[in-house]
């Protein structure tokens, strides 16, 4: 039996976790203590970073404690600590890994540093167990990624946004309309009551034969029309809403579904061919329905980790220590001299 302590600063979210594995193989999320900012910052629309630094620093022994407690554990029965390295902010990420590197140095247990788009990569075999290789669609406030995972620690990105993150699309469209931060939850029950015809916004990149993303000029148009009718009415903004909501499920339609027939021609022969969602947008309902029909015409099946560990979380953090510690990846002589980093 393997344990390993997960932290995760990388954010908004103080967060830590242990994560188990057994000798049979099969993974066990011992705790899972999240810490959301989000109230800290709900005021100034976004995350700032020295608000973020800060409350990290004041809640994390905390959440660590609370974390073993839960799992019912010590640091004496831990295997390993994980510890998010980047990419994020940076100050929250030496607050994360420094602490990891202190619990480390003064148990004498090893320490693995994580990279946190690995963590999101990797969290679908914790929880349904996929194997290997694998499509990741990654989409949250900073991510926009389409990504063949081979193994662990091989990966090749596809695709990636030449512009706004799609949380950062629906962040933004929210504060347009008047609609507060985060958005992205907002402008999905806004656009439940909206006519998702009335505006004709763009499907960027659409026929492209790169398979990348780009959404800011959909922002630009959502501005426009927002300025153009102000000031709005409540049917005005749940239009907007459905509107930009429709124009984000097509253009994930047409670009991702690019990206599975070029994974379909690659590996024709694989059993269960998968396509993992990953990110806080994976929360939203219409682009999951959207998602699962493009499977399903590709003949591949969708797999959408429980929200709670699809938007940011240590359980991910602690999972991708254990894969790298199963596979021999987990150098800690190299983790204690890692440096965080912020891309
Ligand atoms: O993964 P996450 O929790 O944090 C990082 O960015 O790493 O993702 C947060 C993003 C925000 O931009 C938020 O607006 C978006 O995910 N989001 C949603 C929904 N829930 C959260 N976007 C669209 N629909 C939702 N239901
Ligand atoms: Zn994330």
């Amino acid at each position: 039996m393997l344990r390993m302590l997960g932290i995760e600063t990388s954010c908004d979210e103080t967060a830590a976790s242990v994560v188990a594995l057994d000798e049979s193989g099969t993974p066990k999320i011992l705790s899972n203590v999240v810490l959301s900012q989000i109230e800290d910052h709900a005021a100034f629309g976004g995350v700032v970073p020295e608000i973020a630094a800060r409350a990290h620093v004041e809640a994390l022994d905390g959440i660590v404690a609370s974390a073993l407690d839960e799992a019912g554990v010590s640091v004496d029965d831990l295997d390993g600590i994980a510890a998010t390295a980047g990419p994020g902010l940076i100050g929250g990420l030496i607050v994360g890994l420094m602490t990891a590197k202190a619990i480390a140095a003064a148990s004498g247990k090893p320490l693995v540093a994580v990279n946190h788009l690995e963590g999101h990569a990797l969290t679908a075999r914790l929880t349904d167990g996929v194997e290997f290789p694998y499509l990741l669609l990654l989409v949250s406030g900073g991510h926009t990624q389409v990504i063949l995972v081979r193994g662990v620690g091989d990966y090749e990105r596809w695709a990636t946004t030449i512009d706004d993150a799609l949380g950062e699309a629906f962040d933004k469209t929210a504060k347009l309309v008047g609609l507060p931060y985060p958005g992205g939850p907002n402008v999905e029950r806004a656009a439940r009551e909206g006519d998702a015809s009335r505006f004709s916004f763009p499907r960027p990149l659409r026929g492209e034969a790169r398979l990348d993303f780009s959404f800011s000029g959909l922002k630009t148009a959502v501005r426009q029309a927002a300025t153009a009718i102000a000031p709005l009415s409540d049917q005005d903004v749940a239009d907007i809403c459905a509107s930009f909501q429709r124009a984000i499920t097509e253009t994930l339609e047409e670009r991702v579904g690019k990206s599975l027939s070029r994974f379909r021609e690659i590996y024709p022969d694989i059993d269960d061919p998968a396509l993992v969602v990953a990110g806080g947008v994976a929360a939203n309902k219409a682009i999951r329905e959207t998602l699962d029909r493009l499977c399903g015409k590709h003949a591949m099946r969708l797999v959408a980790p429980p929200i709670a560990l699809c938007t940011d979380n240590a359980a991910m953090i602690a999972w991708a220590g254990l894969e790298r510690m199963r596979a021999g990846m987990a150098s800690n002589d190299e983790s204690m001299s890692f440096a965080p980093r912020s891309r």
